[in-house]
């Protein structure tokens, strides 16, 4: 999608299809009143006609409008003016995008001129060049027949002419963030006999070389060596061999301590010898989206060459029922030297994870952030809307929830109290991989903080929000608008 900044007059544009919007109650916008003036009231009297009244969600196309140089109008319902926000605002966008008659190639947009509270020109631009590419991304189907794709191709966001610098900065802020989602998505949406561990391995490896990361991929000889117990312990059941990634952002002062994002990288989760039931156990290809979530965040701050230093931690591995796999009764002994009583293959997350916390030790972390589909608990609690966010830390907490409102992409706080902790108990090892039914989300993150303690934590469960069921079956690039805004937003208070 090419996008750019324009000034000018709507009925002036030459393209196939000028935007503008109607508030709820048929009342114009600056742009529409300018159509119907020059139209001699055409777009009023199509709305008396009682076709469109401004509702959210709603749109319609006019064509041939008299004294309009584009082909088409189309009119985008707004809601009420009184409730107008960035909300409705992206919701317009993506309305206005999906009614687009399928022959319009080039498009002019008149909707950053709406006043919404607490944003400016440079969120309304970013977030319109968001929310197009978010809704005309296209899954890289595997299919005989290619599908053909849209003619859009190419956008203008009109602003005023006072805003132009901030407008274009925008635009490149916006389409270095849909970067970072879009291969999120491509990686998530992949199948798990193509997006293996070894492939996220070769993924990581060109991204490093696209964007100057460092980059190491340990195989399992040089995970051994680490002393990785847990997470090897999760891999042993599949013949696909595990792979721990380590990403390198170092683009911030030399002294300044790194973030490190840890993603969780189940290629495919079938429980192992828990094995899950059957119904729709193909959504268990998504169990890497912590992992895809990494590497899109370090696809969008490579594209900004964000000044900040920012390390990436994925293990990666599938888990299968095998011969040779873990079974319930099984002690491990992780990297930390913490021992764990598996009572549950599948609960395996927390076991690749926890030995990817302890790895982060080394880099002396200013805040450490892991990212995980990690419990069918937290959809249960929060549904497919938040992230659930835990913390051993209450500033850094509000900083991801903040960074969630602004980029809306959001979290919901969850408690980490010590009440839950005992939930772990085993008879036979240090803790156990699973705390029972109550509060299953947290006791997930109550095991990952004892892996936590040397550092500022934050963990993200992702499972409700990182891929999407159902019709539009597929990767949401949840939360990889969330991470980079908080990592921008860090960027901007270190310099
Ligand atoms: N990958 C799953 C979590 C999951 C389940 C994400 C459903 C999205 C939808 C995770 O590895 C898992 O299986 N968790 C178990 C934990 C339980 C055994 C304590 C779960 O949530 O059922
Ligand atoms: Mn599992
Ligand atoms: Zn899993």
């Amino acid at each position: 999608m090419e996008f750019s900044i324009k000034n000018g007059n709507p009925e002036k544009q030459r393209v196939d299809c000028v935007i503008v919007g109607v508030f709820e109650g048929r009342k114009l916008t600056d742009s529409a009143k300018i159509l119907d003036t020059v139209s001699n009231k055409a777009i009023s009297a199509v709305l008396k006609s009682g076709d469109m009244d401004g509702k959210l969600n709603t749109s319609l196309v006019l064509h041939h409008v008299a004294e309009i140089a584009s082909g088409r109008v189309l009119l985008v319902g707004l809601g009420k003016q009184a409730e107008f926000s960035e909300r409705n605002y992206r919701q317009a966008v993506r309305a206005a995008i999906k009614a687009l008659p399928k022959g319009v190639a080039s498009a002019s947009i008149f909707l950053t001129e709406l006043d919404i509270k607490k944003s400016d020109i440079h969120s309304k631009v970013a977030q319109m060049v968001e929310v197009v590419m978010d809704t005309t991304y296209q899954v890289n189907a595997i299919k005989a027949k290619k599908a053909e794709p849209k003619a859009l191709n190419k956008i203008a966001i009109h602003v005023a002419k006072s805003e132009n610098t901030q407008a274009e900065a925008a635009v490149k802020y916006g389409l270095a963030l849909s970067a970072g989602v879009s291969f999120a998505k491509d990686l998530g949406n992949l199948p798990p006999n193509i997006c293996t561990p070894t492939y996220l391995g070769e993924q990581a490896k060109k991204l490093a070389k696209t964007y100057g990361f460092k980059i190491e991929v340990l195989d399992k000889a040089q995970i051994e060596k680490l002393g990785m117990g847990s997470f090897l312990g999760v891999a042993q059941g599949s013949v696909e061999p595990p792979r721990l990634i380590v990403l390198q952002h170092l683009k911030g002062k030399k002294t300044q301590r790194p973030v490190v994002l840890v993603g969780k990288g189940i290629t495919f989760d079938t429980g192992g010898i828990s094995l899950k039931p059957g119904a729709e156990m193909d959504e268990m290809k998504y169990d890497m989206c912590g992992a895809a979530s990494v590497l899109g965040t370090f696809r969008a701050i490579g594209e900004m060459k964000l000044a900040i230093n920012v390390i990436g931690i994925i293990p990666t591995c599938e888990n299968m029922p095998d011969a040779g796999a873990i079974k319930p009764g099984d002690i491990l002994t992780s990297m930390s030297g913490q021992t764990i009583e598996v009572l549950n293959t599948d609960a395996e997350g927390r076991l690749i994870l926890c030995d990817a916390l302890t790895y982060a030790e080394r880099f002396e972390p200013s805040a450490v952030v892991d990212i995980a589909t990690l419990t069918g608990a937290c959809v249960i609690a929060l549904g497919n809307h938040p992230s659930g966010l835990f913390s051993n830390k209450d500033a850094l907490a509000h900083e991801l929830l903040a960074a969630g409102e602004k980029s809306h992409d959001r979290a919901w706080h969850m408690p980490l109290w010590q009440d839950y902790q005992h939930q772990l108990d085993s008879n036979f090892a240090d803790m156990a991989n699973i705390g029972g039914r109550a509060g299953g989300s947290i006791t997930a993150a109550c095991f990952l903080s004892r892996y936590a303690k040397k550092y500022d934590w934050a963990h993200l469960d992702i499972a409700g929000t990182a891929w999407k069921s159902g019709k539009e079956k597929g990767s949401t690039g949840r939360p990889v608008p969330l991470l980079t805004t908080f990592l921008v937003q860090r960027a901007q208070k270190v310099k």
